[in-house]
């Protein structure tokens, strides 16, 4: 097997990260009393305690109770910044950013402090951290349609710096079809779209997000594997799934990594990258991941060399961006 050096020093592409999954306890707590918030939590232990989850619902309500501390456009670039350090030390080259505006807005942050917050610390990536990236907002799907595109709007008025767009949140029950409209419009103005779906949805949701949403990737997409139709689809398009291990296991996608479908998915010639989605909620970041897949998969060299050379096809990237990374 591969040592964690080889691991570390593996050329990484991140293609499915929630900026706010990056928010560490810690930082949290700092961040709690700089904005002067009360937290329920009786000390960093006790938030500690909190990370067990029984399904995505479970995890949801602590991330989005969380997001709290998140107050100003510093807020918003330090966890950026936070998170652009660690993507270094894991040998993260090219990172594409999801943010969840509602997410912010709906509790009275204005919608320019959470964008520019983060925006301006990535546009800073590659001078300070040698690595580029871009930002993705994605929606939630739990919340109204027409509140999506009213903040899609907004975002394409203020012309702010974003790549494209994406689906988040709470899935079963709220399918990619009520979207048509926002994706519709996202991409009359030439924005990339991706969507979650078959995390906890049926391989129809996937279904829908390709023929509907026409998503260029499918974030998670591990429920495709229980319709062989989809998968055939997949493989001969090479649509990427953006796959995360801790993620599914964590939220009881599958019961341990070891029952992980990810060396079944490559086997069946699937475009699969894998990805940290909530690095700090999951039990770790990009480099972690890996390491897991080589410990309990024995993966080799060139299986990870698969693994990031179909996210570094699937990146959003310039042809020029696209060349030293393959
Ligand atoms: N699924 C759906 N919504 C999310 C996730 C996820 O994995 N992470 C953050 N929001
Ligand atoms: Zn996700």
């Amino acid at each position: 097997p591969l040592t964690r050096a080889e691991v570390l020093a593996l050329p990484k592409v991140e293609l499915h990260l929630h900026i706010e999954g990056t928010l560490e306890p810690e930082l949290i707590l700092r961040l709690a009393e700089r904005n002067g918030i009360r937290l329920p939590y009786a000390d960093l232990d006790d938030l500690r305690a909190r990370y067990e989850f029984t399904d995505l619902q479970s995890f949801l309500n602590l991330y989005y109770a969380n997001m709290a501390v998140l107050q100003t456009a510093e807020d918003f670039a330090d966890l950026t910044r936070a998170y652009l350090a660690r993507a270094q030390q894991a040998g993260v080259r090219h990172a594409e950013v999801f943010l969840d505006p509602q997410a912010h807005t709906v509790r009275g942050v204005a919608l320019a402090t959470c964008v520019s917050g983060v925006a301006d610390v990535l546009e800073q990536s590659e001078a300070e951290f040698g690595m580029t990236s871009a930002l993705i907002v994605t929606f939630l799907r739990d919340r109204p349609a027409a509140e999506a595109l009213a903040v899609l709007t907004e975002l394409i008025e203020m012309e702010a710096p974003i790549e494209g767009i994406g689906l988040d949140s709470a899935e079963v029950g709220h399918p990619p079809v009520d979207f048509e409209e926002v994706f519709a419009l996202a991409r009359a103005h030439g924005l990339e779209c991706v969507a979650h779906a078959g995390e906890e949805g049926p391989p129809e949701y996937v279904w829908q997000a390709l023929t509907l949403l026409q998503v260029a990737r499918v974030d998670h997409g591990i429920r495709s594997l229980e319709d062989d139709a989809l998968v055939s689809h997949l493989v001969e398009r090479q649509i990427a799934l953006t796959v995360c291990p801790f993620s599914n296991v964590r939220l009881r996608v599958v019961d341990t990594l070891a029952d992980h479908p990810l060396p079944a998915m490559l086997a069946r010639g699937l475009a699969v990258t894998v990805n940290s989605d909530d690095p700090a909620y999951f039990g770790g970041y990009l480099d972690d991941n890996f390491q897991a897949l080589v410990t309990t998969f024995g993966l080799g060299a060139t299986e990870l060399a698969t693994l990031s050379r179909n996210a570094v096809l699937a990146a959003f990237l310039t042809e020029e961006q696209r060349e030293p990374l393959l």
